[in-house]
């Protein structure tokens, strides 16, 4: 299975900047377009600059775009959000839906996300449903246990192995310079490949990605891993180099 790379540039940079951004990401994939025979790569800026990515995008099939976040509702007087339709409009491939960040600041719970996702697969959507445990958690062994309650309730009855991404983001190791090791990581994603095989049929096809200070540095042990599939890579994608670099630590496993 290629990896997914995948850049979520939360509330990061002005207009100019993610067009510069996505343009330097473009022209180092055009550059090293052996990158394609083993990434997949899909960035998800803030709302309003999706627009202009999908401009610059546009011919570029082998790079696609998302969004962070979609209503539950269809539409109506919900001010302030955006419905997962009107991100197929904007012909975004993928949502990321159940960040911790939005868990946290804007109390999301598990059924929040999982009638998210149903919208957003209504609408052609494939979702990115993120789970991960807190340092507190983790600190008193009950990592899986959050993870496997959190799986249970984000996953919608519409979730299949062709609409849905899975990323597994410990919350202690986002932003944070801390990473989880590669074989802590990759506990979690067998025990996480495990529950979506109880649940969907061809499980193994899904996607699992880590999240959480993935960097250059610690991306190629990661990668490879068994079970992690791919990451979903915050600081390190606001810069080409870093978010590329990434990439082509998966082309030295292969190699
Ligand atoms: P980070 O963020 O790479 O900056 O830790 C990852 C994420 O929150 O998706």
């Amino acid at each position: 299975m290629k990896k997914l790379i995948a850049g979520n540039w939360k509330m990061n940079g002005s207009l100019n900047d993610a067009k510069k951004l996505i343009s330097d990401i473009i022209n180092g994939i055009e550059r090293e377009r052996e990158l394609l025979n083993i990434c997949d790569f899909v960035v998800c800026p803030p709302f309003v600059h999706i627009n202009a990515i999908k401009h610059t995008l546009l011919g570029h099939e082998h790079a696609t775009y998302g969004a962070q976040d979609c209503s539950a509702h269809e539409n109506g007087a919900y001010t302030g959000d955006v419905s997962a339709a009107m991100l197929a409009d904007m012909k975004c491939r993928y949502v990321i839906l159940g960040h911790s960040e939005r868990r946290q600041y804007h109390n999301e719970s598990n059924e929040l996300v999982a009638l998210k996702a149903a919208r957003a697969h209504t609408a052609g959507l494939k979702t990115i449903i993120c789970v991960g445990e807190t340092e507190s958690e983790r600190e008193a062994g009950k990592q899986e246990e959050v993870v496997k309650r959190q799986l249970a309730g984000s996953l919608p009855s519409s979730a299949n192995a062709g609409n849905t991404v899975i990323a597994y983001e410990p919350v202690w190791a986002i932003g944070t310079g801390k990473t989880a090791s590669a074989a802590d990581a990759g506990a979690m994603h067998s025990v996480i490949r495990d529950e979506l095989a109880q649940k969907l049929k061809n499980a193994a096809d899904i996607r699992i990605l880590y999240g959480g200070s993935m960097k250059p540095e610690n991306a190629r042990e990661l990668l490879a891993t068994p079970n992690i599939d791919g990451g979903l890579i915050g600081g390190a994608s606001l810069k080409a180099d870093q978010f590329l670099a990434i990439a082509r630590s998966a082309l030295a496993i292969e190699a």
